[in-house]
């Protein structure tokens, strides 16, 4: 997995990033609240947060939010990883079919994501490679 090429130290602060990501979290209608951070080339961390709102439709999940964020600090490829956490202690929370393919827009196919629990105990980490096999991407309309 690729997470090799990462330092322990950036492990760690990202994780940490995106729980404490998961308490910005605005989600008074499903109460599932979901955190995320994403590591850059140059070792910055962004973060985000699920934001939900009264007209149900119209809300944001924590992985395009804190993509959002990322490119709107200039950041367009190259980055390294992205750490998910969300509101359940057993399970750890896997990017919607919607977030897969917008973070597949920017990103290599064997770009790790980190899939945490509530609390951090558990993790498993896929590419978005494996989670969004065959994916229609910028290469189709080149
Ligand atoms: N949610 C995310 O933020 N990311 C995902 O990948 C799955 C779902 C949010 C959307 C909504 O605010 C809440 O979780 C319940 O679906």
């Amino acid at each position: 997995m690729k997470l090799d090429g990462i330092e322990d130290r950036l492990l760690g602060a990202l994780r940490k990033a995106a729980l404490e990501a998961c308490k910005l979290s605005y989600s008074p209608y499903s109460h599932f609240r979901v955190g995320c951070s994403i590591l850059t080339n140059d070792d910055v961390i962004f973060t985000g947060a699920n934001v939900e709102n009264a007209s149900y439709s119209n809300c944001i999940c924590a992985e395009r939010s804190a993509v959002i964020q990322v490119l709107m600090a200039g950041y367009r490829s190259g980055w390294k990883c992205m750490v998910v956490c969300g509101d359940s202690k057993e399970e750890c929370v896997s990017p919607c079919g919607v977030c897969r393919q917008f973070i597949n827009e920017f990103v290599v196919k064997d770009f790790p994501i980190v899939m945490l629990n509530s609390t951090g105990s558990r993790s498993k980490v896929m590419t978005i490679g494996e989670l969004l096999p065959m994916a229609f991407g910028p290469s189709h309309l080149a």
